[in-house]
């Protein structure tokens, strides 16, 4: 019998209960995380401080969709932190594309991430031009997007109906500050879940990611 590995899980680290994603790159650290050995398998602490995602899972996400052989798109994948315990978890047979237009970010992910992972793809793109990505193929499972930009959701929106397959899940991460600063967070994150909602969107569930990060949420929504 094959014994199944977790390539999510929590860790115990100096008594304290952390999560961590089996490193698909053995020995390279991506943001001087912890690395930790768990009977004979490598770990890569992840630090919810860091990444959006982490905190979300550690928020109570309710239906992870990132799991062992998707194909995710990701919007804003900067250096690639999260993106590099996605690749942990999705493993060799997953793919991430990722999409960023910094130029000099874009360098930075390709030599901490993408040299040392074959299941990551780099798209050096405008996000609201998904017409130019042209290393995409086929659909996609998941669009995770964290922009950081007021006209995110469109953006978000835009990608969806171009690469998520239906019934796949849009994890969006909602900066409050971004989009308007004199209203409530909360208000903002209602405004974005209505504007998917109109669009077809069916959402399961708004997180807020306090005290990880401040007036943030992530949003999961399914496209229906
Ligand atoms: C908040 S940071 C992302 C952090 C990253 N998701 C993480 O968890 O490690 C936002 C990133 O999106 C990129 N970005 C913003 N607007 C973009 C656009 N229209 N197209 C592509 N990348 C964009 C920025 O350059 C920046 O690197």
């Amino acid at each position: 019998m094959v014994k199944e590995v977790n390539r999510l899980r929590k860790v115990k680290v100096d008594g304290e209960e952390r999560l961590a994603t089996l490193n698909l790159a053995e020995g390279i650290q991506v943001y001087n995380e912890r690395l930790i050995k768990l009977n004979g398998l490598e770990y890569r602490v992840w630090d919810p401080f860091r990444s959006k995602l982490a905190a979300a899972l550690l928020k109570g996400l309710k239906e992870n969709p990132i799991d062992e052989g998707i194909k995710l798109l990701y919007l804003g994948v900067s250096t690639g932190t999260t993106a590099s315990h996605i690749s942990d978890i999705i493993g060799e047979k997953g793919i991430l594309f990722g999409v960023e237009f910094a130029p000099r970010v874009a360098r930075e992910f390709i030599d901490r991430v993408v040299k040392y992972r074959r299941n990551v793809i780099p798209i050096i793109e405008d996000a609201r031009r998904p017409d130019r990505y042209f290393s995409i193929f086929g659909k996609v499972d998941v669009v995770y997007c964290d922009l950081a930009q007021p006209d995110q959701t469109d953006i978000a929106i835009l990608n969806c109906k171009r690469y998520l397959k239906n019934g796949g899940h849009l994890l969006l991460v909602v900066k409050s500050r971004s989009i308007d600063v004199t209203k409530q967070p909360k208000e903002i994150f209602k405004g974005e879940a209505e504007k998917l909602e109109n669009e077809g969107f069916r959402v399961n569930q708004i997180i807020n990611l306090d005290p990880f990060d401040k007036d943030h949420a992530l949003i999961d929504a399914i496209m229906e």
